[in-house]
């Protein structure tokens, strides 16, 4: 084998009578990409040799030339002096090679009980283990800089849409900590994806299993797995992990784009609630006088590769018919660019979060103007025992009234509040004020500044519990 993979101008093996053409090899080589999988090859190739050898399978001096050898090439690897050459098609046989030429013979027998396929789904699976953790530790962060800036405004009232129409009012803290949850469900789903990802495929070999001595638990407690994969068709061929990761990389996506969607309409002169630090904006090549939100409208376009990858890698596993086959090549790239995108997005949120500045006067200014206190003056009435739905019709038109003189419920005198339902007294100036609809709301969950505080301090220990 290393003859020949030293040799790619030369056929694939002696079962050949020619070599691939440079057309077929440039299309189904993978080692431009798949070099990133390296120190995750070199790790799992390790725990196989340290297997065999405790097998018998491997003496002595063979593996302390593979462990050597292996020291060699990482070391050249992350000095950038590796040669990686697509003769060699795939990260797997770039490795193969170059530990052979250093540890001679013993870097052959390293192939001994395995194959590719258990090796790339190893991998994988170790690289995206890694790639999960960081994932959850960069949405950690992005939970505290909103919880961050959510604690000062846990009192600053802000119009709360539906229909993006003015609805009720909520405090800004409230608004954030809606985000905080989101976070919070996209960690927990990279968590329990991770458990899946977990898993060890080594041992499956190309597809049945092997028939040397090995010991697979062995080599999953070495890598840190949590167990084997139980059938060995199915350890080399799937990729469900992947595609969770992706699936739950697309939620972080949608909750990103969420708020990007918020941040560059809050941000529109026309609304004027917040503000973001220039670091995250870019003027116009034309009018001298803009500043544009660009990193959010980014990130929400950003959302549709993310999810562009989920689609491709479903599509990509639908047809395959039981074990390896070499369309799982296509696994790499989206799968890359799934985690970099995200991890990126969350990283510069993180800090585009701590460098909002809020307006507090125009997002009170706005819930004043709405009429976003019409369900508290329908509930007080309620509570005085009108019928919900009639007091909600007095309400209705009340609202039409003052509108239509272009003032605020709050605006209207006593006496003629009063001819919209006998049950108003002067109590009711309490209840049309935006401080008391968001006090009114006091329960779990609810907007009211104590419950916003409150969830605050949760999270924040649960965050400090979960790093
Ligand atoms: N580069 C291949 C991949 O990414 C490695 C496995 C190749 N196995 C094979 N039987 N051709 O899937």
């Amino acid at each position: 084998m290393t003859d020949q993979l030293a040799k790619k101008s030369e056929a694939w093996s002696a079962r050949f009578s020619e070599p691939v053409s440079e057309l077929v090899k440039r299309y189904t080589a993978s080692v431009d990409f798949d070099r990133r999988l390296a120190q995750a090859d070199i790790e799992g190739s390790l725990a196989h040799a340290a297997m065999l050898h405790a097998a018998g399978l491997l003496g002595d001096a063979d593996l302390a030339a593979i462990r050597a050898g292996m020291a060699t090439l990482r070391d050249e690897i992350e000095r950038g002096a590796f040669a990686w050459s697509v003769d060699l098609e795939d990260v797997h046989l770039n490795i193969e090679r170059r530990l052979t030429e250093l540890a001679g013979d013993a870097g052959k027998r390293l192939h001994t009980a395995r194959s590719r396929n258990d090796q790339v789904a190893t991998d994988i699976r170790l690289w995206l283990r890694a790639t999960i953790d960081e994932t959850r530790a960069q949405l950690a962060s992005l939970q505290r800089a909103l919880l961050d800036l959510a604690e000062p405004h846990a009192d600053t009232i802000m119009p709360g849409f539906t229909h993006l129409q003015v609805a009720q009012p909520v405090t800004f803290g409230h608004h954030l900590l809606a985000y905080v949850e989101m976070f919070a469900r996209d960690a927990e789903r990279m968590a329990d994806c991770r458990r899946r990802v977990n898993r060890l495929p080594l041992g499956a070999a190309a597809l049945a299993g092997t028939s040397y001595p090995i010991d697979r638990e062995a080599v999953a407690r070495a890598l840190g797995f949590d167990g084997v994969c139980g059938n060995s068709l199915d350890a080399v061929s799937d990729r469900d992990f992947a595609i969770e990761f992706c699936a739950a990389a697309s939620l972080v996506m949608v909750h990103v784009s969420r708020l990007s969607e918020e941040l560059v309409l809050w941000m529109s002169p026309r609304v004027g609630f917040i503000d973001l630090a220039d670091r995250f904006c870019t003027g116009s090549s034309i009018m001298p006088q803009k500043k544009n939100p660009d990193v959010p409208e980014l990130a929400r376009g950003k959302s549709g590769r993310v999810f562009g990858h989920l689609v491709g890698l479903l599509t990509l596993m639908k047809g395959q018919p039981l074990a390896y086959n070499k369309d799982n090549q296509e696994d790499k790239e989206p799968l890359f660019d799934t985690a970099d995108t995200i991890l990126a997005t969350l990283q510069i949120f993180a800090d585009l979060v701590g460098g909002i500045s809020v307006r507090p006067e125009r997002m009170r200014q706005a819930a004043a103007e709405g009429f976003s206190t019409a369900t508290d003056l329908a509930d007080y009435l309620a509570k005085k025992g009108l019928p919900f739905r009639d007091a909600h019709e007095a309400v209705a038109r009340a609202v039409r009234s003052a509108a239509d003189r272009g003032v605020d419920l709050a605006d209207l005198p006593l006496d003629e509040l009063r001819a919209f339902s006998a049950l108003i007294d002067a109590d009711v100036a309490a209840v049309l004020t935006l401080e008391g609809s968001v006090a009114a709301r006091d329960h779990v969950g609810g907007t009211a500044p104590r419950q916003v505080r409150a969830a605050i301090a949760q999270h924040r220990a649960r965050l400090a519990v979960a790093s």
